[in-house]
């Protein structure tokens, strides 16, 4: 499972994804040739429905793509079923989506604590609850989401995709909901997991300190990277 530090730790190869609309296909990522190198950060911008969202889910194994391939940490994504899929994703990646996605029934530390446990963590609850606080939210463990606003909750989903200290961790505008105190905080424990355990981030932002800090910074328009800028 180890890879040279040379190699691509993400490649995406002509990549696509075309999905069914009201009124037909719509081709959403038309041809992405990209790769990630072990460690790097990437920054991804462009403008609304550019596609970035669609390009991480697709870089996560949670949508797959309808053309090309997508290979992480050597193994091709799109040749997985969806439990090879689950298991991959489950030990080498953490996502924080556009829209969080947190357990509505589960409060901030179960949130954080479930998926460690999942991974066979002995002290997933400890851990959670240290992840908790190192994101500022050692008062709010015991909230439901529906109790927090969107930049705890926007927190809460960032402690849980880094608790499992992922080889790639993919964030959609992590300092979107964030004001200057938090949003520094939260670029602190990104770089921290990048520095610490040398984490690959691909990171969606429109904020410019956040994209200032990254290695590199593609953009992408109307579904096509915007240059022959993709290469690493
Ligand atoms: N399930 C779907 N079916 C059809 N079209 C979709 C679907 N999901 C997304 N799209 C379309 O795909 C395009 C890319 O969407 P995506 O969410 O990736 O954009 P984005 O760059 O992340 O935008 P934003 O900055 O607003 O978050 C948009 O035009 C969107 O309307
Ligand atoms: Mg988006």
């Amino acid at each position: 499972m180890t890879t040279p530090a040379s190699d691509p730790i993400l490649s995406l190869t002509d990549t696509r994804l075309t999905l069914d609309g009201n009124a037909g296909p719509v081709d959403i990522l038309r041809g992405i040739t990209l790769s990630v190198n072990r460690g790097e950060t990437l920054g991804l911008i462009g403008p609304s429905g550019s596609g970035k969202s669609s390009l991480l889910m697709l870089m996560g194994g949670l949508e797959r793509a309808t053309g090309g391939t997508i290979r992480a940490l050597g193994q091709d994504l799109t040749a997985m079923d969806e439990d090879a899929l689950a298991r991959f994703r489950r030990d080498h990646m953490g996502v924080v989506f556009q829209s969080f996605h947190l357990i509505p029934t589960m409060t901030a530390l179960e949130n954080v604590a479930t998926p460690l446990e999942l991974a066979g963590v002995s002290d997933a609850f400890d851990r959670a609850r240290a992840e908790l606080e190192a994101v500022g939210l050692g008062a709010r463990t015991d909230h439901y989401p529906a109790q927090m606003s969107g930049g705890e909750q926007q927190r809460v989903a960032l402690a849980r995709a880094s608790a499992p200290r992922p080889d790639i961790l993919l964030a959609d505008e992590p300092t979107g909901n964030l004001d200057g105190p938090n949003g520094q905080a939260i670029m602190d424990l990104l770089f921290g997991l990048r520095d610490r355990h040398g984490a690959t981030l691909v990171l969606v932002t429109h904020a410019p300190e956040l994209a200032n800090r990254c290695d590199r910074v593609i953009r992408l328009r109307d579904g096509l990277l915007d240059r022959a800028e993709a290469a690493a």
